[in-house]
């Protein structure tokens, strides 16, 4: 089994990919870190366990780790997410366990250093502990299986700035620092993919746990009604989860390999992930971008896994 770490700011799209890559079987994960984003930091904590609690997995262990980005204040999203990031499913759950002792971007570098070339770590949140992290153990880049992160956009717009997409608007300067420091392997799971991996009330339909089924139509009833309004599409796009799907299943995406830079210091343009089509900058290519999507694929994979015992 693949070892891996999910680092996330539990969000609606967020737990949708924890219960894909707990689920799935196919994943040994060592942690689950969190990160201040969609909200915060301890709300992204309290939502990973109630998960884990529906999941009946308390024995995976979750950490906290940035309070806030590097440099920037914390921007969360409510108007998406709903107060509580997961709209206000399981309100009245109280898990039984919380975080444990240790900080997010330690817990990373020792799992790290511990199995080295083992590891794929999945961001589904802002990148400030993996930038906290690599600021602290820099060596730890050759060590790393592969990166996965779902943010940016290369091709379309973005969805909280016109040209950025959240996770990179939140915490731009750590994108930066996780975009150059030289993984073997760094794949981008964008808009361009994501905003075709589209979950319906169809799909939904289709779950067979009832538990899960009503978390997950609970969870998202909110967010569709939003997606729609501003994208005439009555669905829930499941960013996250297509960046866990992409550790199971590398087929499910076509990649080209790109030099792609954020920007951190524009009035308008920060957080826009720059990918150099055309080569014009002369660097080498920094990451896999994830060009094409089979959704089909990924929808089916998606109910399959939740549908397991
Ligand atoms: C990303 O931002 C958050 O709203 C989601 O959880 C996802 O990680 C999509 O832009
Ligand atoms: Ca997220």
């Amino acid at each position: 089994m693949k070892k891996v770490i999910l680092d996330v700011d539990t969000g609606i799209d967020d737990a949708l990919g924890i219960l894909l890559a707990v689920k799935s079987g196919q994943l040994d994960i060592q942690a689950i870190t969190t990160v201040c984003g969609n909200v915060s930091l301890e709300q992204a904590t309290l939502n990973t366990c109630k998960i884990l609690d529906l999941l009946d997995r308390p024995d995976i262990p979750v950490y906290q780790g940035a309070e806030a980005p590097l440099i920037r204040k914390g921007l969360h999203e409510h108007h998406i997410h709903g107060e509580d990031g997961i709209g206000g499913a399981l309100s009245k759950v109280i898990p039984p366990v919380s975080a444990t002792e240790g900080f997010a971007p330690d817990i990373i570098i020792d799992t790290i250093m511990t199995h080295p070339g083992e590891v794929t770590l999945i961001c589904t949140g802002p990148l400030t502990n993996l930038a906290l992290a690599l600021l602290k153990c820099p060596e730890m880049t050759d060590r790393l299986d592969q990166v996965i992160f779902m943010g940016g956009v290369i091709h379309g717009c973005g969805n909280i700035t016109p040209v950025a997409e959240y996770n990179m608007y939140a915490d731009p300067e750590a994108a930066r620092i996780v975009f150059h420091a030289g993984f073997k392997q760094l794949v981008q799971v964008g808009l361009d993919v994501t905003r075709k991996a589209l979950l319906t009330a169809e799909h939904i339909a289709r779950l067979t746990d009832p538990a899960i089924r009503d978390y997950v139509a609970e969870s998202t009833a909110a967010y569709t009604k939003r997606y729609e309004e501003r994208n005439g599409v009555k669905a829930c796009a499941l960013h996250d989860p297509l960046a866990v799907g992409v550790a199971l299943d590398s087929g499910l995406v076509e990649t080209t390999l790109l030099y792609v830079d954020v920007e951190t210091s524009s009035r308008l343009c920060d957080g826009q992930t720059v990918g150099d089509v055309q080569n014009r900058l002369n660097h080498s290519s920094n990451m896999d971008v994830c060009e094409q999507v089979n959704s089909e694929a990924f929808l089916e994979l998606f109910i399959q896994v939740l549908n397991k015992e």
